[in-house]
């Protein structure tokens, strides 16, 4: 229950890397730890790994139209990229081109999450992302989390070995969801009232 009624506000994290072991996994674990000290919220963590997800024009597959209802019922979402070759990873472009033209991501509040191997951390995939995102008509808010040197951050198991970063990888949810609480709910509660 949250503080606007019975809706549990209800967030999508799209997962970005398919590589085995991959730390934008370990990132996106800790994200769906805060969302469970949420009351009111859910978190549901898309991973491409074993979607059959076809190249833009080759159809939609029932995965894709599946990701797609998951994308079009939340209330917020959740891009969580790694770094790859100075932009943000070409499966995160994937399930962005799954999402349909025009695209579930239209109209929806996106919080970024980016990591990197590198120092500079993943601000240029974060910044590709967020244009990329901003062009298929999604709310891109501001903040974006990019972590540098990811693989101090965690051990090889996905144990936090650098707790600031940690703490600010939890804080992704949060932001959204205070999106959602003020400018989300307000309207599903007016909608509620009407229908009554
Ligand atoms: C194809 C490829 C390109 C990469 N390019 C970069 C890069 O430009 N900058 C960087 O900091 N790390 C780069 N990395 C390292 C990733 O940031 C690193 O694997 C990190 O763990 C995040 O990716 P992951 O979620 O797949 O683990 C690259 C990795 C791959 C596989």
């Amino acid at each position: 229950m949250n503080d606007h009624g019975n809706h549990t506000i209800q967030l999508v994290a799209l997962q970005g890397s398919v590589r085995p072991g991959n730390y934008t996994a370990k990132a996106l674990a800790l994200v769906a730890e805060a969302v469970g000290q949420q009351p009111g919220a859910a978190l549901e963590i898309i991973d491409p790994t074993n979607l059959h997800l076809p190249l833009p024009g080759q159809g939609a597959s029932d995965d894709a139209r599946r990701m797609q209802e998951i994308v079009a019922a939340a209330d917020g979402v959740i891009l969580a990229t790694p770094e790859y070759h100075g932009s943000f990873s070409s499966v995160m472009k994937l399930v962005i081109d799954n999402l349909g033209f025009p695209s579930k991501l239209k109209g929806k509040p996106v919080a970024l999450l980016g990591v990197a191997a590198g120092r500079i951390g993943a601000i240029k995939a974060l910044e590709h992302l967020r244009s990329v995102a901003s062009h298929v008509g999604a709310l891109v808010l501001p903040g974006p989390v990019s972590v540098a040197r990811v693989r101090t951050v965690f051990d090889k198991d996905g144990r936090v070995l650098d707790e600031d970063t940690a703490a600010l990888i939890r804080g992704v949810p949060g932001k959204l969801l205070e999106y959602v609480n003020r400018h989300v709910c307000p309207r599903l509660e007016l909608e509620a009232m009407v229908r009554k």
